[in-house]
């Protein structure tokens, strides 16, 4: 007999062909298609990916009724259904583009599902409950694919979303994953850790997005196991947004072009919001990045930063080795 893990896996396979059968071959599924076409995605991309479509019918139930699947106790735990207070069970997933999210080994252990519409009352995203399968914290969408380009070149791209990853994989950067969302977990990181020596964190370029990567350069520094870069994309725009308005080719160029250390990241983070015209923002500025300059141990790293410190401010650079001695005997 199969263990309770195994049948649910299984079951998520078949739901995951069924989602993107309705997608790609059924009337159905017509309007979400030419929604994932205008995207610019191409049916290759959506093959590959196994995207899908949950109608608005009660497309699983009849699909459970006709493979003779009615362990009732699984549906209810397989988090593809919620309970109607009569017990019955209601899709969960209505009228959303299907996201297989999968696990290590490539197995469908959750799905996201994306609204048509910008209704603000429903969530953007909704995605499948945690469970014995799905623990969001410990998954990355599409490790199971990038790891093999990871390992090769020791290289990952961090983004925040499916769509962002989709885009990076269209511009031949297939050492994408992300953290769906903005909060990336210690769990991710380790995941990575296994496989990879150098880290981008290619997030939005909105204002929760820069917070974001913040946070999780803050988050993977301290741990000294990645060589860590930033890519800030410009125009508040993200990874997908950019393709779309400056081509696949355009955005592996400026990825390539754009990585920042993160000592150069906190230099330009930390202006936002300061007037550096005037002298107290200016030592605050100036402060803010000796403390992340000496939470740094590459010696060559820090060398360019005071450098770029004491020509921006005409600072002389001694001033600021002393400053960073104080900061560095309170660091240890
Ligand atoms: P974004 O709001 O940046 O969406 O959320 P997006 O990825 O750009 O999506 P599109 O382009 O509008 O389709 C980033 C990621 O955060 C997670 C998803 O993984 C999403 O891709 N998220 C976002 C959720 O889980 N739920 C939400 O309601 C919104
Ligand atoms: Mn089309
Ligand atoms: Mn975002
Ligand atoms: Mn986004
Ligand atoms: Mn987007």
């Amino acid at each position: 007999a199969h263990s309770e893990n195994g049948r649910l896996k299984q079951l998520y396979a078949q739901v995951s062909q069924l989602y993107h059968h309705i997608l790609v071959n059924t009337k159905l599924g017509e309007s979400a298609l030419e929604y994932l076409h205008a995207r610019g995605l191409s049916d290759e991309i959506i093959n590959e990916f196994q995207l899908g479509y949950a109608p608005t019918d009660e497309l699983l139930q009849a699909f459970f009724h006709e493979k003779k699947i009615d362990d009732y106790q699984l549906l209810r735990r397989s988090g593809l259904f919620s309970e109607r207070k009569d017990e019955t069970l209601k899709e969960r997933f209505n009228d959303r583009i299907m996201f297989p999210i999968r696990d290590q080994m490539g197995q469908v252990i959750a799905f996201s599902g994306r609204a048509l519409t910008a209704d603000k009352k429903v969530p953007k995203y909704l995605n499948s409950p945690e469970g014995p399968l799905f623990n969001k914290r410990k998954i990355l969408f599409n490790f199971d694919k990038a790891k093999k380009t990871i390992r090769h070149t020791g290289e990952v791209f961090l983004f925040e979303g499916f769509m962002d990853v989709l885009a990076a994989w269209r511009a031949g950067i297939k050492n994408g994953v992300a953290s769906m969302g903005t909060s990336l977990t210690t769990e991710q990181i380790y995941l990575l850790e296994q496989t990879a020596t150098k880290l981008y964190v290619c997030y939005d370029g909105d204002a929760p997005g820069k917070a974001a990567a913040r946070r999780a350069l803050e988050l993977i520094s301290p741990l000294h196991k990645f060589e860590l870069g930033v890519v800030l994309l410009p125009e508040k725009l993200d990874p997908d947004e950019y393709v779309k308005k400056y081509g696949e080719a355009s955005f592996a160029d400026f990825v390539m072009q754009n990585r920042q250390t993160e000592l150069e990241f906190y230099l330009e983070y930390y202006k936002q919001n300061k007037n550096l015209e005037n002298e107290h923002d200016q030592l605050e500025y100036i402060t803010a990045i000796l403390e992340k300059v000496a939470q740094v141990t590459d010696p060559l790293l820090r060398d360019l930063t005071l450098g770029r410190l004491a020509k921006e401010f005409g600072i002389e650079r001694v001033n600021l080795e002393s400053q960073l001695q104080v900061l560095l005997t309170r660091f240890q």
